[in-house]
């Protein structure tokens, strides 16, 4: 064994242990941002590990330079501007988009060494069955994911609904004659090296097939999936160039969005055969009968200023609302005046509020709310019977009673907020329009509830303002 590779070894050992760490840590919101640096650092290391190994390997030509700086360069580039462009909102779009380019990446490296077998993992390309074997899988989950992530992005920015076609039984021929056809596809990639972008097609109108057929609040294990997948891909991938630092990272990130989807379809109460294959659970509002409201109650910034001022305890419950309205700054300046007040104040988290896994804690860490005010669903459903006043800002379908009460709503089954129990509720909205199942929310009806209409930054900064005309904050801390 050559120094290079014993170097090579080394260094992705330890780029393996770092990125285990890094995903260990990416499950508290205390630690997700160091862990998301060490990940990121674990992956700059494990590219230095390829280079010292090529290097003592007889070195890199020229021509191999250029495109490894342009890749750099360009890739690195394009990861810098969209970190500092991308709003918040559209962070959930983005996640989407760098699952499709995961599995892209394994697409491409796979067709490589099909097209041009000299530069796989033995110089011999698809000589052995094992892999190709190995290209079928890195071809077949990269094209699915890659596709997938796209019908995803769309859905999530709102270019792409779900056709009424692919709501109805159709949908499941088409996608098994897709799945049939890419097995095809595969056996003769096996077998005689021929069906290589039969398999390429196949597979990608698979992803979009299964993809679009998938409805509105299914998404959130949609998105955990492709997750999932993207890290297979890369496993797959691993074993087509011969890399075990791949294949390790790769099974990481799948097992890791494995267990994402499991948490997400417990959040959903929803089997996984049942969101893949169960239809389109949530039609998109435009196709939804949101139904008649009756008996709504509105009030002002200001009367709800004066239902604070006396509150002892106040809950917020940010929802997607919160993150376009971008007012997470504004809600921990409320908050903090409530506290001085002498209030205890808490924000309840939904494990699908918003449009991507932990968005609301996302969102409320770079406000710096503190991390021990974010409570979880199951832990602060308990506390609303004793709570004096809640504050929906922007959510909806996290808080529709009619989950746990309407056998006929596409959300029945589904665990939610349980804000309806507190003293008073107030829905921070800009009008009545549906969330993102498309569906009415009985909350809005409730005799205890009172609508803000308004953009929740505009709202929560009048009653920022009327707090403190109220001298909410500078009066000594209530007792009791
Ligand atoms: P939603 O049910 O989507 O409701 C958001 C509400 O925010 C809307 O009713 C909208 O009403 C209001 N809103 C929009 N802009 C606003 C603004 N500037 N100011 C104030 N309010 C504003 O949100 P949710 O309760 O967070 O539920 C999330 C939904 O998304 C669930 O159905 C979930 O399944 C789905 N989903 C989640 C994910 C993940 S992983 N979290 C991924 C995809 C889909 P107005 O227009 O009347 O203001």
């Amino acid at each position: 064994m050559t120094t290079a590779l014993v170097l090579k070894y080394a260094i992705e050992l330890v780029a393996v242990l770092l990125l285990a760490l890094g995903i260990k840590g990416l499950s508290k919101v205390r630690s997700a941002r160091s862990a998301n640096q060490l990940a990121a650092a674990a992956m700059a290391l494990a590219v230095v590990g390829v280079l010292v190994n090529y290097l003592g390997a007889g070195g890199i030509d020229g021509a191999a330079w250029i495109w490894i700086i342009l890749g750099t360069v360009v890739g690195g580039l394009l990861g810098a501007i969209t970190s500092q462009r991308v709003p918040m909102t559209s962070m959930p779009e983005t996640v989407a988009l760098f699952n499709g380019c995961g599995g892209m990446s394994s697409l491409l490296v796979a067709l490589g060494v099909a097209l041009y077998p000299a530069v796989g993992s033995d110089g011999e390309g698809a000589g052995s069955v094992v892999e190709a074997i190995s290209i079928v899988v890195s071809v077949f989950v990269g094209a699915i994911t890659f596709s997938g992530s796209i019908v995803a992005m769309g859905k999530l920015q709102g270019w792409l609904d779900t056709p009424a076609w692919m709501q109805s039984k159709a949908r499941h021929f088409l996608n098994i004659a897709l799945a049939v056809i890419s097995l095809v596809a595969a056996i003769a990639l096996v077998g005689s090296g021929n069906g290589l972008w039969l398999l390429v097609i196949a597979s990608s109108l698979l992803g979009i097939g299964v993809t679009l057929s998938i409805g509105g609040a299914d998404m959130p294990v949609v998105i955990s999936l492709l997750n999932s997948y993207s890290g297979v891909a890369a496993a797959a991938a691993g074993f087509v160039v011969g890399s075990q630092l791949l294949i390790v990272a790769g099974a990481m990130v799948g097992s890791a969005g494995l267990i994402l989807t499991q948490v997400m379809c417990n959040a959903m109460n929803r089997s996984l055969t049942n969101v893949l294959f169960g239809g389109a659970l949530g039609a998109s509002a435009n196709q939804a009968d949101q139904g008649e409201y009756q008996g709504i109650t509105s009030c002002s910034p200001e009367e709800c200023a004066l239902t604070l001022e006396t509150a002892q305890r106040v809950v917020f419950v940010p929802g997607y609302g919160l993150a376009v309205a971008q007012a997470q700054h504004i809600v921990r300046e409320v908050a903090e005046l409530l506290e001085a007040g002498g209030a205890e104040v808490a924000y309840a988290i939904h494990p699908v509020a918003g449009r991507m896994p932990g968005h609301m804690n996302v969102l409320l860490a770079e406000a710096d709310v503190p991390y021990e005010q974010l409570i979880e669903m199951e832990a602060i459903n308990p506390e609303f019977p004793r709570t004096d006043v809640v504050i929906v800002l922007g959510a909806n379908d996290v808080v529709n009673p009619q989950a746990r009460n309407d056998a006929s709503s596409p959300l029945y089954g589904m665990p939610v907020l349980n804000v309806e129990e507190a003293t008073t509720v107030f829905v921070v909205k800009r009008g009545l329009s549906a969330g993102y199942a498309g569906i009415k929310n009985s909350l809005f009806e409730r005799p205890n509830t009172s609508m803000v209409f308004g953009d929740a930054k505009k709202v929560l900064t009048s009653l920022a303002a009327e707090l403190r005309d109220l001298g909410v904050g500078k009066t000594p801390a209530k007792v009791g």
